[in-house]
């Protein structure tokens, strides 16, 4: 009978689902400390991890030599040493699909809060300070004819792309290949190099995932080349920016604003941040649904089933 560890709390039609394939190990726990996860994992033919915890060598060897299968219950993968994993023959799946529509509508509200000032706004009421109408009483920059920048289209950046063609936005994009046609088609949508997106756009939105390559993509001089009425909105992993230069950028009206979903050093968050107006802070709530949360739970356990039976995994991290 294969063994199931699950090292975060999950909704229980997907506990049900391994339970009834195996033995199953919960936690109620929503994240277990180091030493907690190593031996929470030992023994298991598949661990059903979340993206705060380091899956490593040191974690691979603790669970033993009969792991099949690490599944992340995220789409995002940088919590995972893919090397170490493929090093020991054991596979890794993750929940893409799933959590896109979530995630993009969390975009959409983060570039709608920030350029239209909600944070500040409640912000204001919440103090008890007067105020009244006035003609250029907070104003904030409309949406209708400005440019989205997409960094990384995506499933989940196309469907912020497609939200914000509703709102009478164009569509460019950088992508390390063009996208398909199927999806740019539709969104009219250009690609153009970095520099170009982040000099031309007037709201950017990161749906890049976390690697070398894209940490700190968006450091000093990236800020430095964006618009000055221009907001920045992270919803993909927080490290893809430099946080202290985004304190700075902000402070010193580089860019206008930012809507951050994820955070560099998550769960903390730079404290420059915490004393600016221009920027809405939310805890990495992209996916966090009921629906889109049950789904991802799903997904995992189907993988974790399917590993355990030797059949093909339905959503593998190919790579
Ligand atoms: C993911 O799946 O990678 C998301 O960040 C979870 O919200």
């Amino acid at each position: 009978m294969p063994t199931f560890a699950v090292t975060t709390r999950l909704p229980r039609p997907a506990l049900d689902l391994l339970a009834a394939a195996g033995e199953l190990r919960e936690t109620e726990a929503g994240k277990l400390e180091r030493e907690q996860l190593l031996a929470h994992v030992a023994g298991a033919d598949a661990v059903l991890t979340q993206l705060g915890d380091r899956v490593d060598g040191e974690l691979l060897d603790a669970a033993g030599p009969q792991l099949r299968c690490v599944c992340n219950v995220a789409v995002g993968v940088d919590n995972i040493d893919l090397e170490a994993a493929a090093a020991r023959g054991v596979a890794v799946a993750h929940t893409p699909g799933v959590l896109d529509d979530a995630t993009a509508d969390l975009a959409l509200g983060l570039i709608l809060a920030a350029t239209r000032r909600l944070g500040e706004g409640e912000r204001l009421i919440r103090s008890g300070q007067p105020w009244a109408w006035g003609m250029d009483f907070m104003l904030g920059r409309g949406l209708r004819g400005k440019r989205l920048g997409v960094v990384g289209l995506g499933a989940i950046g196309s469907r912020v792309a497609e939200r914000a063609r509703a709102l009478g936005m164009t569509i460019a994009y950088t992508n390390r290949n063009e996208a398909p046609a199927a999806v740019t088609a539709p969104l009219q949508a250009r690609r153009l190099g970095l520099g170009e997106l982040l000099a031309s756009a007037d709201v950017i939105t990161l749906h890049c995932p976390l690697s070398a390559e894209t940490r700190h993509l968006i450091g000093a001089a990236e800020l430095a080349a964006m618009k000055p009425t221009a907001t920045l909105v992270n919803t993909a992993r927080g490290p893809v920016v430099d946080e202290a230069a985004l304190v700075v950028a902000l402070r010193e009206g580089e860019i206008a604003s930012a809507g951050l979903d994820v955070f560099e050093h998550e769960p903390e968050v730079h404290p420059g941040l915490l004393e600016l107006e221009n920027v809405v802070l939310v805890p990495h709530l992209g996916s966090a649904t009921v629906e889109t949360r049950m789904a991802m739970a799903e997904l995992a356990a189907r993988n974790a089933l399917a590993a355990v039976a030797g059949e093909p995994l339905p959503t593998p991290v190919v790579g």
